[in-house]
């Protein structure tokens, strides 16, 4: 039985894809060290179907800490890497920007360190749509090595150029994912779907930045992990894909969304645009589509009825 460390095994996508991979057969090892950056009550509640299964196993570590790291490389056998462990968000990183280069640069760095002379099959990077940031060529694909321009962006860019250097000189196999906005049960609390529904769902003002006319690619969950898991199975020398819905979907429609499913109005605060926004992101999919298979099916207005759904009754 194929045998997998997932890194930030307990956050939104990470606990999702762990139990995609034990469905599918796989043994896990989740490594995770509940930062507070949202309640970790919400990470160990994401476990709760994971810890169930025999073949999962829970590490609390923290990336940053090699010598700990170096322990469980030693100890525990595994074949393949998918590390999603960072502190995410943009507007975070703004206020934290050392401490985004610790943990997204330095921690990868230490994972990829030991990660060398374990002889794995496979190495997943969770990157990010963030690299591209204003990117002139739309829709964004691969080929261009993006212009970040958040803290949080740079730190992903950093992860991917490390990543390319362990696979040129180290021979390994090495997958750097792009992801584009995620979203859907288990979303993370700071991101701005959820955000919207708590706010409109408790009838208070929620602040829009800028005309509404902002555009992003949302992607389901399900998607994404469907695509994750492909990058897993396959082993690639050294590759960069966008994992997008490739559509792109306006603010002022994304929140009409949400009121209509929710069946409240939002109250709006117009806000001048925020430092790190961009004002699009556009997946180009067709090297996934080609390389990996993925194929996102879920729309934005099943997925948010989906959220809402799932919103509803975890609150209850
Ligand atoms: N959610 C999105 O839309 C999105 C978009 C692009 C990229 N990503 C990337 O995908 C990955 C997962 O994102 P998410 O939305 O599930 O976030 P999340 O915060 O829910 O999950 C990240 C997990 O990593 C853990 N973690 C953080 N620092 C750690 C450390 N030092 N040591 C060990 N564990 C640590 C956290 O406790 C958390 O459980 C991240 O790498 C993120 O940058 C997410």
């Amino acid at each position: 039985m194929e045998k997998i460390l997932v890194t930030g095994g307990a956050g939104f996508i990470g606990s999702t894809l762990c139990e995609k991979l034990l469905d599918s057969g796989k043994e896990i090892i989740c490594l995770d060290n509940f930062n507070d950056y949202y309640s970790p009550e919400i990470k160990r509640n994401n476990l709760r179907n994971c810890l169930k299964n025999e073949n999962f196993k829970l590490i609390e570590a923290d990336i940053r800490e090699k010598e700990k790291l170096s322990e469980i490389f030693a100890k525990e056998e595994f074949e393949k890497v998918v590390h999603l462990a960072a502190l995410a968000g943009v507007r975070y990183s703004i206020d934290k920007p050392q401490l985004f280069k610790e943990v997204n640069v330095t921690g990868t760095l230490n994972l990829l360190e030991l990660a060398k002379d374990k002889n794995l099959k496979n190495f997943v990077f969770a990157s990010s749509s963030s690299i591209y940031g204003v990117s002139k060529k739309i829709p964004f694909k691969e080929d261009d090595s993006g212009n970040p321009i958040s803290p949080y962006g740079k730190t992903k860019k950093d992860g991917e150029l490390h990543c390319r250097e362990y696979s040129e000189k180290h021979n390994m196999n090495i997958s750097c994912l792009r992801f584009f906005t995620v979203y859907g049960p288990r979303q993370r609390p700071d991101m701005a779907i959820h955000k919207f529904t708590d706010l409109i769902e408790n009838e208070k003002e929620i602040p829009l930045f800028g005309d509404g006319k902002s555009q992003r690619d949302y992607t389901y969950i399900d998607d994404i992990v469907a695509g994750i898991a492909s990058a897993v199975d396959k082993e690639f020398k050294f590759e960069i894909f966008n994992l997008g819905n490739s559509k792109t979907i306006e603010l002022n429609y994304l929140v009409s969304l949400i009121e209509k499913e929710l069946g409240k109005k939002a109250k709006i605060n117009r806000l001048p645009n925020q430092d790190g926004d961009v004002p699009i992101t556009y997946a180009d999919i067709s090297k996934s589509r080609k390389m990996l298979g993925f194929n996102p099916k879920t729309s934005i207005e099943e997925g948010i009825v989906n959220f809402v759904k799932w919103y509803r009754e975890k609150s209850n």
